[in-house]
């Protein structure tokens, strides 16, 4: 193992403090994450970050999914840059706008319309706001401790917003008819949308895909309250599938979220609809002063072109299922009980009888220092970018991470991070609801 330094990235730390509430904010903080974990990043490319002490990780969180297709991918910069050269944010869109419009809808089975925006948040509320226009009607379900964003409705911490921010929200579990049913019947005729993610994939949580039944009574409860079905790709779309999600079950929803792969790193993200809802859609207003600019559509136009002529997706599935292989095998030479939960280009990775996660926090971190970004709580992501070699140098990492965690095994302290503490408490204690 080669000696790493982190000296430039304290100091980073040091002085976001000074400036920045808490030196670093929400998902991408590393206030739940070991010691280990640089906070800030100089450079990517392919499957390969720099952190901001030179030191380099194959990395399995590509910017929290962004990074579909590699860092720097030569047809998605060559198309940002050709658009860079001629103007990014102007007085009105670019015909990027209506060509990735066009491209998308192509694409994607149930849409007929296209709009763009910034974030996944943006997506998912102006789907909210259109569910509602669409019928009159409020009630919006939402399956328990499900992410669909940092808005004052959906946030994970309420600190800030009011009770009247999610008056209008019925919860139900994920995967659970009975529950879906039960919450329409709650609304007693009042369901504007249902939102749903493709599959479960959520922080300290195992992941799993949800039954084709309840993908359907899901399509039919909506159908039947002419209620819109809302799945949010933000996190899963095209990891599984060059369509929506949920074709694999055959179900075309009203309204899809996209975000994060949209633009393979470039800002942009999309709310999809079917010709059911335009009407609603012409009469709503969003829009921000940046949701326009040129830059990440013709970044995501390139994209989605390699989305739908390359084999980006067999190749990550098959570099994500050896290195799933590969862990499990070493984790059983080394006698240690592991759960791989989820698709392999999309898991999440937990220790068996580790219920303050002191053992996966140590592996992980083992892993990092060996140049392999892991993540100990949320869902990893694969790109189409890894290669044999960085596969090699992963499992290399891993099975050294094992070998030192099996060394430590009962000396290894309990978790101390009172905030890790506080969310695997959280956790639980929705899962008992
Ligand atoms: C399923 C889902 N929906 C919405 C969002 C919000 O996206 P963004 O962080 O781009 O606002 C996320 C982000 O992780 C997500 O995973």
């Amino acid at each position: 193992m080669t000696m790493r330094t982190n000296s430039k990235d304290r100091a980073l730390r040091e002085r976001a403090r000074e400036v920045i509430p808490n030196g670093m904010y929400g998902h991408e903080s590393v206030a739940l994450l070991p010691e280990e974990f640089p906070q800030f990043f100089s450079r990517g490319e392919g499957a390969r970050i720099w952190d901001a002490d030179g030191n380099d990780y194959v990395d399995y969180m590509c910017a929290f999914g962004p990074n579909l297709l590699g860092y720097r991918h030569p047809d998605v910069e060559q198309a940002a840059g050709a658009q860079a050269a001629l103007g990014d944010t102007l007085t009105g869109p670019s015909e990027a706008m209506v060509t990735l419009a066009e491209d998308f809808v192509g694409m994607v089975t149930h849409a007929a319309w296209a709009m763009f925006c910034k974030n996944g948040s943006d997506a998912t509320s102006m789907a909210m706001v259109l569910a509602r226009a669409y019928s009159g009607r409020r009630k919006i379900l939402v399956a328990h401790g499900t992410y669909h964003g940092a808005s004052p409705w959906n946030t994970p911490n309420p600190k800030g917003t009011l009770p009247e921010d999610r008056a209008h929200i019925i919860y139900f579990r994920y995967d659970d008819t009975d529950s879906l049913r039960d919450a329409f019947r709650q609304a007693d005729g009042d369901v504007a949308g249902v939102f749903v993610t493709p599959f479960r994939h959520e922080v300290f949580e195992d992941q799993f895909l949800p039954s084709a039944e309840f993908a359907r009574e899901a399509r039919r409860l909506c159908d039947d309250a002419d209620a819109l079905l809302i799945v949010d790709e933000v996190r899963a779309g095209f990891r599984l599938a060059r369509d929506a999600s949920w074709s694999l079950f055959g179900v075309e929803p009203d309204l899809t979220t996209w975000g994060k792969v949209l633009g393979n790193g470039y800002p942009i993200s999309a709310l999809l609809g079917s010709e059911k809802v335009r009407a609603a859609a012409c009469g709503i207003y969003v829009t921000g002063s940046f949701w326009f600019s040129a830059v990440p559509m013709a970044a995501a136009v390139a994209t989605l072109r390699t989305v739908r002529t390359s084999d980006y997706l067999e190749r990550m599935i098959a570099r994500a299922e050896e290195m799933r292989k590969g862990i499990a095998e070493q984790a059983a030479a080394h006698g240690i009980g592991i759960r791989q939960t989820g698709p392999a280009q999309m898991p999440q990775i937990f220790f068996d009888d580790d219920p303050d996660m002191r053992r996966g926090y140590f592996w992980a971190a083992a892993a990092v220092r060996r140049g392999v970004y892991l993540h100990p709580y949320h869902n990893m992501f694969a790109t189409s970018a890894l290669t044999e070699a960085d596969i090699a140098r992963t499992l290399a990492a891993t099975d050294e991470a094992f070998t030192e965690l099996k060394r430590a095994w009962a000396t290894i302290p309990p978790q101390s991070n009172p905030a890790v503490l506080a969310r695997i408490k959280a956790k639980l204690e929705s899962r008992a609801r």
